[in-house]
């Protein structure tokens, strides 16, 4: 091989392992454990788990196979309820034909529940929600449940999209004072309004994809709006738990670096009143 041959092949090698590795990247599922920590916790609601997926954009980047996967390990992980953050659907709504029947997989002592994204508001988010229903998921839009745990009650509450309308007293309305109080909402930003209002414990969001392609110094340029400051892990907001899954699916590019899609597991554990701060908090940026 004469040096010009070298070089070329030694670039086309280069060029080769880096594609392999980012499709590796989108397709390596990583459990995250985020124990959550609770001042006054009911010894009743202790290790309450939750299970929270997001973002799964079925075709053409993310294909139905990898998110069967997913809900296998969020079926494993015997969950107390299943939250699914939205983005059901990318490039046309009759994905969720198809991806509704493998939802109906899921399976959670008090039930799996979702919100839409902005990706559902854009391709049809009434097509999107009848889907959902179809297949046992219930969709909360500007409204909430209230959940039984044994004699302890748990608020779960929906907000809708930023691209649709958002009412917060409505997600609210009919929680009561004492309820432990969760809140469903696509994107993550929104969470400097919630901790203001002071009711919910814990809101849980997707959106952000971790940056999906998250190189140092120009992920920020590639967030999207109301997913840039609060875009990946765990923060606490006044007196409010976040929790940004990176999500399971692609789209725009069929990439992700180290941003790998997330399974997250959620556990509700006592709060020491010693220990304000849980280590397992990022900064409030990235
Ligand atoms: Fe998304």
């Amino acid at each position: 091989m004469n040096r010009r041959g070298f070089v070329t092949g030694g670039a086309a090698l280069a060029f080769g392992g880096l594609y392999a590795g980012l499709c590796f990247e989108g397709n390596r599922l990583v459990r995250e454990q985020v124990r959550v920590p609770i001042l006054g916790l009911p010894e009743g609601l202790e290790h309450f788990k939750i299970v929270a997926l997001s973002d799964f954009h079925l075709h053409p980047f993310t294909q139905l196979e990898f998110l069967r996967k997913a809900f296998r390990a969020a079926r494993a992980l015997n969950p107390d309820l299943i939250v699914l953050l939205g983005d059901f659907v990318d490039a046309t709504v009759d994905a969720i034909d198809e991806l509704g029947p493998a939802l109906s997989d899921l399976n959670a002592r008090h039930g799996v529940f979702a919100v839409l994204g902005n990706h559902d508001f854009r391709k049809g988010p009434a097509i999107v929600e009848r889907g959902l229903v179809r297949h046992g998921v219930e969709v909360l839009r500007n409204r909430g449940v209230g959940l039984s745990v044994g004699k302890h009650s748990v608020w779960l509450g929906g907000l809708d999209s930023y691209l649709g309308e958002q009412s917060l007293p409505a997600a609210l309305s009919g929680r009561k004072d004492g309820d432990l109080t969760l809140l469903m909402c696509h994107e993550p930003d929104i969470a400097d309004e919630i901790a203001e209002d002071g009711r919910v414990h814990i809101q849980l969001s997707g959106h952000s994809h971790g940056g999906q392609i998250n190189i140092p110094g120009l992920v920020e340029s590639g967030l999207p709006p109301m997913g840039r400051k609060y875009a990946f892990g765990s923060y606490a907001i006044k007196d409010l738990f976040l929790h940004t899954s990176r999500g399971l699916g692609m789209t725009t590019v069929p990439f992700r670096f180290r941003s790998a899609p997330e399974v997250s597991e959620i556990l509700l554990v006592r709060k020491d009143r010693e220990n304000t701060v849980s280590p397992l908090l990022n900064k409030a940026s990235i």
